[in-house]
């Protein structure tokens, strides 16, 4: 499916995530033919290229970063559509370097990506009307975090608001974007089997897990600002559990499917100072042994000697509305935890009664997992009887679907699907305004809790699934993370 011409610029152009994820995405794009003549690609930052100097370091970053940098006849033709705009975001200079760059041939679609921090996004805005480049076919792609708490997410949305309409306005959110996300929509909204028993009658607790195992990286410098709550819950698993929670929208429309997030994240019963010890918990990565060798800490990553960032969250949460009271959200993220898996487990109540004779086994609750990564797939697990005239010995075994083995088809990444989504003109996947913020106001008071509470994140060993507290946290319910059928 091809999509319409368009001019694509990516301030931040010589940064990490422009090397790691999207230019890798718009490559792939490329390769599959969906872009039209005339599109151009146009990176723009503080450092001093031209051209060609520009094309070296994206043809440096795909070699490291594509798989399919060998299809050199390919690169060079993709290459040969990237442009370089020096420019200076606080300052004057390249603004009308851009401008020009922009209205010689134009494309009808322009998008600006902002793959900057959050305090440059008003300033850009602001200098892409000055220098007359918004056009009505453009839109602007904003990373998250959008601001550091709601107040500055508000600034940062009036400024983005003032210049673009709010359809214009792309919130990249790029969990929404990934294949087991949007199959999670599938799953609850194209079967008739599910959505009878989606509500706390049937469900138990819903975990949703979303661990890495790697550390804080070459990022130490923006995450020792932001910690796990605002890098990855406020966006990431919030989305994660609205999709799972809200009611069925009338339509795949934006603003449909949009409406009813904003409703699951309204009715979250709130975590302040009167309850987040109960509620949550924040930890630390210690050195560890970790991806087969030793980790070190969280504060020798960032160098500093001491630090209040936490690098593992685990959090239960409540949502109060008739669907869903009475069932927890368990939910828990981290880094250098001992694998990198993201997965949504939905565990269904105990059966009423058993009919069998306790040598048939323990009964397990059925669970529904929903795994993201890797090895996408969704297993239901069941207790069915093992075969053999030995008498009813139950087994849980898993249904299994794995989404490489059923469709033997390459799956595309997060970000090709949003950046093309965009082209396209369609923000199903991505957040609207009210969203952001009310995600935030839920936010804002686990954060206050903690800044008074003044007690340091607790340790955990780099390779362990966090702090101890995270399993007395689920243990206190009579339950426990679900560690054993990961
Ligand atoms: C980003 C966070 O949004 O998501 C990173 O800022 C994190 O800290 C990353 O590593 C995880 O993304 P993925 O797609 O690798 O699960």
């Amino acid at each position: 499916l091809k999509v319409d011409p368009f001019d694509l610029v990516v301030f931040g152009g010589t940064g990490d995530l422009a090397h790691r994820k999207l230019f890798p995405a718009l490559f792939r794009r490329f390769l599959d033919g969906q872009f039209t003549a005339p599109s151009r690609l146009i990176g723009a930052s503080r450092q001093n290229l031209d051209d060609a100097g520009y094309r070296a370091t994206i043809c440096e970053a795909l070699q490291r970063f594509s798989s399919e940098a060998g299809r050199t006849d390919a690169l060079k033709s993709f290459l040969d559509i990237i442009f370089y705009v020096p420019l200076d975001v606080g300052a004057d200079t390249g603004w009308d370097l851009l401008a020009k760059k922009l209205s010689a041939d134009p494309s009808p679609v322009r998008a600006f990506y902002l793959a900057t921090t959050p305090d440059l996004f008003g300033m850009i805005a602001k200098q892409l009307a000055a220098h007359g480049m918004v056009t009505p076919g453009s839109r602007i792609i904003v990373e998250k975090p959008i601001g550091r708490d709601g107040a500055s997410a508000a600034r940062i949305n009036d400024a983005l608001g003032a210049v673009f309409a709010e359809q214009q306005i792309y919130r990249i959110d790029h969990y929404l974007g990934k294949e087991t996300v949007q199959n999670l929509m599938a799953l609850r909204f194209a079967n008739a089997l599910l959505e009878p028993v989606w509500n706390s009658a049937h469900i138990d607790n819903v975990e949703i897990t979303v661990a890495e195992s790697i550390g804080v990286e070459e990022r130490g410098a923006y995450y020792e600002t932001a910690g796990a709550l605002r890098d990855m819950v406020q966006n990431h698993l919030l989305q994660l559990l609205c999709l799972i929670a809200m009611e069925p929208p009338a339509s795949m429309e934006a603003d449909a499917v949009r409406d009813e997030k904003l409703k699951v994240l309204k009715a979250l019963a709130p975590i302040d100072v009167s309850n987040a010890a109960k509620l949550t918990v924040r930890g630390q990565y210690r050195s560890g042994a970790s991806e087969g060798g030793v980790a070190p800490s969280y504060t020798q990553d960032v160098g500093k000697d001491e630090s209040m960032t936490e690098t593992f969250v685990a959090l239960k949460v409540c949502i109060d509305n008739w669907r869903w009271a009475g069932t927890p959200f368990y939910l828990r993220t981290g880094k250098r935890l001992p694998q990198r898996v993201s997965e949504l487990i939905v565990s269904f109540r105990e059966i009423p009664h058993s009919i069998f004779s306790p040598e048939s086994g323990k009964i397990s609750k059925t669970r529904l997992v929903i795994r993201l990564q890797p090895d996408e797939g969704i297993k239901l697990w069941l207790m069915l009887k093992e075969p053999g005239a030995g008498g009813m010995r139950l087994r849980y075994v898993p249904l299994d679907m794995n989404f490489a083995e059923a469709f033997a088809i390459y799956a595309p990444e997060a970000y090709e699907r949003l950046l093309m989504d965009v082209i396209r003109g369609n923000a199903t996947l991505f957040m609207r305004r009210d969203e952001v913020e009310a995600a935030w106001r839920w936010i804002d008071p686990i954060k206050e809790a903690w800044g008074q509470s003044n007690e340091p994140p607790r340790p955990y060993f780099a390779g362990t699934w966090g702090p101890a507290a995270a399993i007395a946290l689920v243990e206190r319910d009579g339950r426990s993370w679900n560690e054993e059928i990961l």
